[in-house]
């Protein structure tokens, strides 16, 4: 201030924060950039595989001489490869995420369980056991009950993939100061260091053909965020992998709000 009390030097610093702020927005949009870049070239490759082979089948069918057993196969592997982009799809459709999450009250436990009783069959057929270690008292969340059932499905499912032969996958549910963890552990194959930092990307994949997309993380980790959460892994070669999702709890001040 100076002698009259008059405030000076407030542009200065307002200037700084600004110039901050646009850094950031630049670094934000630079990797938002980049990312759908790469999933561009994602779809391009992935959309077209199944396209060339449901047009190779065409030109042959066209051929006078197909014999109904060639025909059959033919129209059977059409179908599969249309199946194949419609999952694609559908997938991007999830990621891009167009319609808004519909936030309600959500107990983290019913979502646990929903979600359990959906995987049942992942771990029909296997040497996999499911280990529960659900939270009491736990308080809710303000989510989208489907978006986040979506997210622990894929977790479950890569724990379940991840695993050859015997191991446990264990689901937890906790709660941390303001969050609400939900935990996905598995003694898996583990994720090697040079593989963990791309494996939210969006079609990245160690899998095989046909076996994974790899939209899974990358869509769970925009949900995620989206409830303005996050996600961490944890993981050893050979030993296993922990996926936790932290996401803010129902603050007590509105749930009192909303009772009264
Ligand atoms: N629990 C896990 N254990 C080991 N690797 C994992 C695990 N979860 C994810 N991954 C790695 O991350 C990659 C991407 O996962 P995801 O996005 O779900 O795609 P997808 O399962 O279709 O491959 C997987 O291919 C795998 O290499
Ligand atoms: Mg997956």
């Amino acid at each position: 201030r100076d002698n009259g009390g008059q405030i000076v030097g407030v542009l200065g610093i307002a200037r700084d924060i600004t110039e901050k702020k646009r850094l950031e927005q630049q670094v934000l949009n630079a990797e938002k950039l980049a990312s759908i870049g790469k999933l561009a070239a994602g779809v391009a490759h992935e959309i077209n595989n199944p396209l060339g082979g449901i047009l190779n089948c065409l030109y042959n069918l066209r051929k006078k001489s197909v014999s109904l057993e060639r025909t059959t196969e033919y129209l059977a592997s059409m179908e599969e490869g249309l199946r194949r982009v419609q999952k694609i799809v559908r997938q991007l459709l999830d990621f891009s995420q167009q319609y808004e999450p519909e936030l309600a009250p959500t107990e983290v436990n019913a979502v646990v369980e929903r979600v359990l009783t959906l995987t049942n069959y992942a771990f029909e057929g296997t040497r996999v056991r499911l280990r529960r270690e659900l939270g009491n008292e736990l308080p809710p969340l303000m989510a989208d009950q489907h978006m986040l059932e979506q997210v622990l499905m894929n977790l479950i499912l890569n724990a379940v993939q991840a695993i050859r032969g015997e191991g446990v996958v264990t689901v937890r549910s906790g709660h941390d100061g303001p969050w609400c963890t939900i935990e996905v552990e598995d003694t898996g194959c583990g994720i090697s260091p040079d593989v963990l930092p791309k494996i939210f990307d969006p079609f990245f994949t160690t899998k095989g053909q046909g076996e994974g997309t790899g939209l899974g993380l990358s869509v769970s980790l925009g949900i995620v965020e989206r409830h303005g959460g996050e996600i961490a892994v944890k993981s050893q070669v050979g030993r296993g992998t922990t996926f936790t999702v932290r996401l803010p709890a129902m603050a007590v001040r509105s749930m009192v709000g909303k009772e009264g």
